[in-house]
C-alpha cells in the first residue's frame, strides 16, 4: 500500500431508461458524489464526515459506503480500518442514483487504496451491496454505469457496455419532492401480462438495435415504458404535463429516471435539449415545488474516477 488516503468521484445515473427496468443504466457527468477513504490505524471503520447529506446514516452498518467497504475488506481478509468522508453532490430520493454514486465512489476509492485488487466489474458487485442497504435491493442498473461509465446493460451479473449515439443530449429534471426507492419498488405489481411482456421485449430489443445502428428514429419509437411508468407516475408531480411538454418541444424520448421523481428527456441537439429543459421549468411556475435540472451530452461519459475531496 503506497497511499494512505484516496478520494474518488462517481457520477449520477439514469436507470431503467423506459425499456430496461433494473437492467439498463446510463452515466451522467454533471453531478455525482465524492468519497475519501483513509487508513486510520485501527481495526474499525468510521464515518468521519458527510457533507450535504443530512439524511445519510452515520452508523457504519447502515451507511452504503461503509457497508461496501466492509464487504471488500471481508473478501480481502483485511482488518485495517478506514475513515470515510462523503460529499454528496445531489440529494437522496432524487431518482438519479444517489446511493449508487456514493457506493460506487466508495468501492473505487477503497480498491485504489488497497492497490487495485479487484476489477471494475467486481467493484460493481460490491457497490450493489450499498444499494441493498440503502433501498433493500441489490440491483446493478445504477452502480454499473456509476463505475463503468457510459450505457450498461445488466444481464444477471454480466455487464454489457452499449454504444451511445454521439449526437444524443440528455435533460435530467428533478422536481424536488422525495420518492424513496424502496416505496417506489414496493408500489410495483409483481405480475405482468404475457402480451405486455412480449410488447415490452420487442421495444427493448428495438432500442438496443437502434444504438448499434445509430438510428435515432428507431431509438425514439422504441423508448417506451409499458410496465413501470403507468404504475409509478402517480408519485411524480405534473408527470403528464412534463411528458407532453417534452414531446411538444421535440424530445426523442421522455421517462422516469430510476425510481423517480426525476425525469429524463433525450434530444438530438444541445439547442433542442435546452429548449426542453426551459419548457419543463415553466411547467412548475406557480407551484410550490422547486426544480433542479441539467442538460449534457451523454456520449463518452466516464464512470468512477480518482478525485480530490474539495
Ligand atoms: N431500477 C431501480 C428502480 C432504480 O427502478 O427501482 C432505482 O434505484
Amino acid at each position: 500500500m503506497s497511499k494512505q488516503s484516496i478520494c474518488a468521484f462517481a457520477p449520477a445515473t439514469i436507470a431503467n431508461l423506459n425499456v430496461g427496468f433494473d437492467i439498463l443504466g446510463m452515466a451522467l457527468s454533471t453531478v455525482g458524489d465524492k468519497v475519501e477513504v483513509t487508513f486510520n490505524s485501527s481495526s474499525e471503520n468510521r464515518i468521519l464526515e458527510i457533507i450535504d447529506g443530512p439524511e445519510i446514516p452515520t452508523d457504519t452498518s447502515k451507511n452504503c459506503c461503509s457497508v461496501v467497504i466492509q464487504k471488500m475488506q471481508e473478501k480481502l481478509g483485511s482488518t485495517e480500518g478506514v475513515d470515510i468522508r462523503i460529499k454528496k453532490g445531489f440529494p437522496s430520493g432524487s431518482g438519479l442514483g444517489s446511493s449508487s454514486a456514493s457506493s460506487a465512489a466508495a468501492a473505487f476509492a477503497f480498491n485504489e487504496l488497497m492497490g487495485n485488487p479487484f476489477s471494475l466489474d467486481e467493484l460493481v458487485l460490491f457497490a450493489s451491496e450499498g444499494e441493498r442497504v440503502a433501498c433493500g435491493s441489490a440491483h446493478l442498473d445504477n452502480v454499473a454505469p456509476a463505475i463503468l461509465g457510459g450505457l450498461v446493460l445488466v444481464q444477471n451479473q454480466n455487464l454489457i457496455r452499449l454504444p451511445i449515439p454521439e449526437s444524443l443530449f440528455a435533460v435530467s429534471f428533478f422536481p424536488q419532492v422525495e420518492v424513496k426507492t424502496a416505496d417506489s419498488r414496493n408500489a410495483l405489481s409483481k405480475e405482468v401480462s404475457l402480451e405486455i411482456s412480449s410488447n415490452q421485449s420487442a421495444l427493448t430489443a428495438s432500442f438496443i438495435s437502434s444504438l448499434y445502428e445509430n438510428d435515432l428514429v428507431r431509438f425514439s419509437e422504441s423508448m417506451k415504458d409499458l410496465i413501470v411508468e403507468p404504475q409509478r407516475k402517480k408519485f411524480i408531480p405534473k408527470f403528464d404535463e412534463m411528458k407532453e411538454s417534452a414531446f411538444e418541444n421535440g424530445a426523442l424520448a421522455f421517462g422516469i429516471s430510476g425510481s423517480g421523481p426525476s425525469v429524463f428527456a433525450f434530444a438530438n441537439s444541445k439547442n433542442q435539449a435546452d429548449k426542453i429543459e426551459s419548457e419543463l421549468k415553466l411547467v412548475f411556475i406557480g407551484s410550490n415545488i422547486e426544480t433542479r435540472s441539467f442538460t449534457e451530452m451523454v456520449h463518452g461519459n466516464a464512470g468512477a474516477q480518482l478525485s480530490t475531496f474539495s
